[in-house]
Parts: C-alpha cells; sequence; structure tokens
C-alpha cells in the first residue's frame, strides 16, 4: 500500500510524463486514484498505466472535483489559466495541493492563493523544482556557508535552446502572452524564485527591457513558405525545421506533446496539419524573444537576470558575486566552481544525484510533496505556496517594467493590486 494516493488534472507533459512516469517507475510512494483530462486518448492511456477504474476518470476537472476528495494530494498539471480555479477548489476540499507554476497568469489571484495558504495551513506547494534539484541545492548550500563572504550581486541566464524557444514560444502553447503568461513568467518564475532564495531577502525594485524581434514575418528567410512539410523551399537548411526537431525527438519530449503516436507516419501528420508544423516566421506569436531584468534586494543585492532563445544550448548558467569569492555554476553540465579573491585555486564541485528532468528537481518535488501530504507536516515542504508569491510578483512587476519603461517599487505594485482587489 502507498504512502499517499494522488489525483491528477492536467495528463500532460508535466502531469503524465514528468510526474506519472516518476510514480509509474516506482520512485515515489504514491498511486494515483483519479484523473481528470480533457484529451480522451490521453486520458486513457494514464488510467490504464495507473490502474485507475473509468468511474474516477474525468474528461472535466469540475466533475473531479465535484465528487468529493478521492485521495489525499492533488496535482494541478493543466494550463497557466486554469490553475487558479482549480487550485482554490481543491484546497476547499481539503486535498495536500501540488501546484504546477505560475500560480496563475494573474498577479491578484496569486495574491489570493497565497493568502489562502496562510489562512488554511495545510500542504500547498507549487512546482519551483529548481530549488529541489541538486545544483541550484549546492550553490545555495555553498553560499550560504560564507564561503565567498557577503553576497553583493548575481549574474543570471536562462538559455532557452533555439529549438526549444520555437516549439514553446514561438508554435506551441506559451506563444502568446493576450492569451496566455508573459515569457518571463511562463518561463522563469522559476528563476525569480531561485533568485529570491539565493538573494535571503525581499525584492524591492524591478527594471526590465525586451522585446520580439526575431519570429515575425519580417523575418522570414527568402524561400520559407507556411509550413515545413509542404510548402517550404528551405526546409533542409532551416535551423527551425519542424521535421528536423521532431524527429529527432521522436518518443520522447518535445515529439511526444505534438503526438500521441510516435511512428514516423504520427509526426508527419502532426507537422503537415498541426500547429507545431508552422513555419516559425508565420506563427500567432507575440511573446518577446529575448529579455533582460535588473532586481534589487534588500540590503543592496543586485541581480541582472537574461532570458533568450538564440542559444545553442538549453542551460542556466549562474555567478554568485561575492565580498570573498565569486561562485560560477552552469546547471547543464552540473558543474560549479568555487574562487576566493586573492587565490588562484579553483574549487569544482559536481553536485551528486543529478538525474532525470530539471536535473533531478522533479523527483526531489513529488517526493517532498508525498512526504508532507503522508504525514500532514507542511514544514517538509521546499516550495510553499505562500513563500512563492513573492517569485511571482517579480516576472509580473518584470513585464510591467518592459510595457511601460518603469522602475517598478515592489512594495508599491503589491500594494496596488491589493487595493485594486479590494475596490473590485
Ligand atoms: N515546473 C516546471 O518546470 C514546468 C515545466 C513545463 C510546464 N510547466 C507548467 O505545467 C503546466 C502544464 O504544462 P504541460 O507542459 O504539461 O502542458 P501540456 O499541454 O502538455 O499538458 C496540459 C494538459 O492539460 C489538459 N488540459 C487542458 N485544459 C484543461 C483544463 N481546463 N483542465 C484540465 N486539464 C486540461 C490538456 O489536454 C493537456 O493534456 C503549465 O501550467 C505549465 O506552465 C511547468
Amino acid at each position: 500500500m502507498s504512502a499517499c494516493t494522488l489525483a491528477l488534472i492536467g495528463a500532460g507533459s508535466r502531469g503524465d510524463e514528468a510526474y506519472g512516469r516518476l510514480v509509474e517507475s516506482g520512485a515515489v510512494d504514491a498511486a494515483f486514484a483519479a484523473v481528470a483530462e480533457p484529451d480522451a486518448g490521453r486520458r486513457s492511456s494514464f488510467a490504464a498505466r495507473h490502474g485507475i477504474p473509468a468511474s474516477r476518470c474525468f474528461a472535466d476537472w469540475r466533475d473531479l472535483l465535484s465528487a468529493g476528495r478521492l485521495a489525499d494530494g492533488l496535482l494541478v498539471c493543466s494550463p497557466d489559466g486554469a490553475h487558479f480555479e482549480q487550485a482554490r477548489s481543491g484546497l476547499g476540499l481539503g486535498y495536500g495541493v501540488l501546484l504546477e507554476k505560475p500560480m496563475s497568469n494573474d498577479p491578484a489571484e496569486c495574491l489570493t492563493l497565497g493568502d489562502l495558504a496562510r489562512e488554511r495551513g495545510g500542504v500547498f506547494m507549487i512546482c519551483h523544482v529548481l530549488r529541489y534539484s541538486p545544483f541550484f541545492g549546492a550553490l545555495k548550500e555553498r553560499l550560504d556557508s560564507g564561503e565567498i563572504g557577503e553576497l553583493m550581486a548575481i549574474d543570471h541566464c536562462e538559455n532557452i535552446g533555439y529549438w526549444h524557444f520555437a516549439h514553446s514560444f514561438v508554435r506551441g502553447n506559451w506563444r502568446s502572452a493576450a492569451g496566455g503568461s508573459p515569457l518571463v513568467l511562463a518561463k522563469s518564475s522559476h528563476d525569480m524564485d531561485i533568485l529570491l532564495w539565493l538573494a535571503g531577502r525581499d525584492c524591492s525594485r524591478v527594471a526590465s527591457f525586451g522585446s520580439l524581434s526575431y519570429f515575425g514575418e519580417a523575418r522570414a528567410p527568402r524561400g520559407s513558405g507556411t509550413r515545413c512539410a509542404t510548402d517550404c523551399g528551405i526546409e533542409s537548411s532551416c535551423a527551425y525545421s519542424a521535421r528536423a526537431i521532431y524527429m529527432r525527438s521522436r518518443g520522447s519530449w518535445p515529439s511526444n506533446v505534438i503526438s500521441v503516436g510516435q511512428g514516423i507516419e504520427d509526426i508527419e501528420k502532426a507537422i503537415s496539419e498541426g500547429p507545431y508544423g508552422r513555419c516559425v516566421f508565420r506563427c500567432d506569436n507575440d511573446v518577446v524573444d529575448h529579455q533582460s531584468t535588473v532586481l534589487e534586494f534588500e540590503g543592496g543585492v543586485t541581480a541582472a537576470f537574461s532570458l533568450s532563445a538564440f542559444t545553442g544550448r538549453i542551460s542556466r548558467t549562474i555567478k554568485l558575486m561575492g565580498s570573498e569569492g565569486e561562485i560560477r555554476g552552469d546547471m547543464e553540465k552540473n558543474e560549479i566552481e568555487i574562487a576566493r579573491h586573492g587565490s588562484s585555486r579553483r574549487r569544482m564541485i559536481y553536485p551528486g544525484g543529478a538525474s532525470g528532468s530539471h536535473g533531478g528537481g522533479d523527483l526531489g518535488l513529488l517526493r517532498d510533496f508525498v512526504r508532507a501530504v503522508a504525514t500532514g507536516d507542511s514544514s517538509l515542504a521546499r516550495t510553499r505556496a505562500e513563500d512563492s508569491v513573492q517569485g511571482h510578483l517579480m516576472a509580473f512587476a518584470a513585464e510591467e517594467s518592459r510595457k511601460a519603461k518603469l522602475v517598478v517599487d515592489l512594495r508599491a505594485y503589491e500594494a496596488g493590486l491589493r487595493a485594486r482587489a479590494r475596490a473590485r
């Protein structure tokens, strides 16, 4: 018998391929007891693999939640715009809730969820998987040990990778800020959370710059068409060829996002007919393709954070600058270098256990959630909802700053949101 039973809303890439597979592999002491997923193929495939009876499989999440509490914990892994209502309803039923980031794509709703978490107690965690990765865990440990003295500044880059950017933010689900979340929230709420965690103090001011400079019709190369598989004359030499991206990842992410079937014909069909076969210069995307944000924390610690589509590798690279030394890290290489000022010696650390998605972060997070739900001890959680709100506000404030060309005072920003919510 498992320590904890789980209900899942949204059996997609995160719900099924990340958390579902971890439970299936036995790495986490839990079992799925119910699922809500609108896509019939995904729903039945998930239910069959987890042995969930038909009476506990739902096309509509409202039916799952109106059936009462069917499990100990609820995983909310649906698209961003659905998170708020689903998490709030789940908390109301007494579920321990694990909510995918972002908490909501509305900053006022993030505040409401944080307030609810504080008022209700219980287990309510956000999927900020990076806090659980051995890489960031080791960085935080070295920083807190005082090895580089007092932290002065952070330089952090999220290198999204050109083909990953094309998949998710040009052709895919996160391509529109108007219909969803701005890039700095969708992709980088994790990074804001990590910066807040590393700085170890509240963020006071935010300024940000960025634009959509490349992925639009004005940059379409001569000879390109509307779809890679049908009318493009340069497909074989294009870095963004859908055929190249999805054929080489057949059987895994991101290919498994565009088609349940993973045969060659399934992928050909998906790129011939579906959204993921569109030319990257002729999509309906509006999110920025690069953005730089400057943050000030209390006590004068500063951080510069860049996110960009225009990188070959998918990685996070970071430099922590202290009064007595410097720590440099590359998450993809799982490599940390520590140098003390005045010494030519370099100490290298290769954090252990860094296997699996998000450098092992998915596994650590799900294990903690299951442990917290099974024991009822929310203090076991490293990513409590009430602590995650500020990182989200930093991302919203960055977008506000970018659009309005202003420096945003975070405390005043939060006060404004609360005042507007009261006036409604
Ligand atoms: N923690 C992380 O590192 C991380 C990484 C990627 C995505 N995410 C977040 O996870 C969430 C899911 O992303 P994904 O990549 O799994 O997307 P996905 O599209 O692969 O999966 C979402 C699933 O939800 C289903 N769905 C759609 N509308 C629904 C609704 N109203 N109720 C219930 N289910 C619904 C879809 O059919 C799909 O199967 C998003 O909020 C995303 O921002 C988090």
